[in-house]
């Protein structure tokens, strides 16, 4: 038998890793808690359950920043605590299958393939798959014979955006829009409206029942602190001021698709035109941005069923399938770009 296969998509909140061992796509949150300054504490979404609730010894965070390892020693630690628990306690030599984003420097890219080298894993092969392309797979597009595909994944802290073709990737860029900056649209504007101070997870949870409150013609509740009086208290906030607060932030994510339909080679807009856009990530899913990208495009945009882990599944194919193996490459082909 030969050695298992690891396919990990590494992301600023969210760490998911495809196990060929059982053909299980594992997600946690990208976290690690700290305490007393060098302990570990909890790492995962144990962390995440400390976040914003942790005395000030404990310090929660996420080693990924913007889409890019910025603690390499702790992601070190989280990469290997999340194999040995996958590998039962006991790692074995294991090839690994990364993803990594387009628009970053040669330097980035090569932390996430030193990251596996050196943090332990015992791993054999390391190959790298750019996220675009890995998306596209996941979403079930065959992109080593497509022309001209449009991939938005909508992610935690960045939105990455690109266009493929015939396997590879024509044009990409990664811009700094995502669920966290949709958390903070939301945030701000219920201080500026009602002087209530909110946490992070209670925007966060907001966001995503915001679609819900909208159906039900409901309007959302928010906990918080009054600035004012410093008490704990509860309010109602009508579900159209918090959709005005992330049209902003919307509206960067449309411009930006839009300069890149500007730059895209006319054959290739062609089947953009044809096909629409793929919208994935995690924050694809908040309230009426699939809409506005839609009316602003006149494209259409596809949405998917599981896009928080739509990358992992695009690397299962990658692993799997003989047809889709090339599209991976060596850390040495990574100059040729
Ligand atoms: N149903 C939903 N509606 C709106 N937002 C959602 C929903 N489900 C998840 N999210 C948001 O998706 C984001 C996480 O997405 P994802 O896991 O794709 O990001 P990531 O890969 O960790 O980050 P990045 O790609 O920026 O590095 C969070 O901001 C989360 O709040
Ligand atoms: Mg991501």
């Amino acid at each position: 038998m030969g050695n298992n296969i690891f396919g990990i998509d590494i992301g600023t909140s969210n760490i998911r890793i495809y196990n060929q061992a059982d053909n299980s796509i594992f997600m946690e949150k990208n976290m690690i808690a700290i305490e007393n300054k060098n302990q570990l504490l909890a790492y995962g979404d144990s962390a995440y359950d400390m976040f914003e609730k942790a005395p000030s010894n404990i310090v929660t965070s996420y080693p990924v920043v913007n889409g890019v390892i910025a603690d390499i020693n702790n992601m070190e630690t989280l990469i290997k605590l999340f194999i040995s628990d996958l590998s039962k306690g006991n790692i074995k030599p294991a090839d690994y299958y990364i993803a990594v984003p387009t628009d970053v420097t040669e330097v980035e890219k090569r932390a996430f393939y030193d990251l596996i080298k050196d943090s332990g894993v015992k791993a054999k092969k390391i190959m790298v798959v750019e996220k675009a392309v890995a998306d596209g797979l996941g979403l079930g597009i065959d992109v080593k014979n497509s022309i001209g595909v449009m991939v938005v994944n909508v992610g935690y802290s960045t939105t990455e955006i690109s266009i493929l073709s015939l396997g590879g990737i024509v044009l990409s860029k990664l811009i700094k829009v995502g669920g966290y900056v949709f958390d903070d649209d939301i945030r701000n504007i219920i201080r500026k409206e009602y002087n209530l101070i909110i946490g992070q997870k209670s925007a966060e949870k907001i966001k995503i029942s915001l679609a819900d409150f909208e159906k039900e013609g409901k309007n959302a509740v928010a906990f918080g602190r009054d600035i004012v009086t410093g008490l704990p208290m509860e309010r109602e906030i009508p579900t159209e001021l918090l959709d005005s607060s992330l049209v902003d932030s919307f509206s960067q994510i449309i411009d930006n698709i839009k300069v890149i339909l500007e730059r895209t080679p006319p054959e290739l807009g062609a089947d953009i035109y044809r096909h629409g856009i793929y919208l994935t990530g995690g924050a694809s899913k908040v309230s009426k941005l699939a809409d506005l990208i839609s009316k602003s495009t006149g494209l259409t945009v596809n949405v998917c069923e599981s896009p928080i882990d739509s990358v992992a599944e695009g690397l299962s194919k990658v692993i799997n399938e003989d047809k889709y193996r090339k599209l991976a490459y060596t850390i040495e082909g990574m100059s040729a770009k």
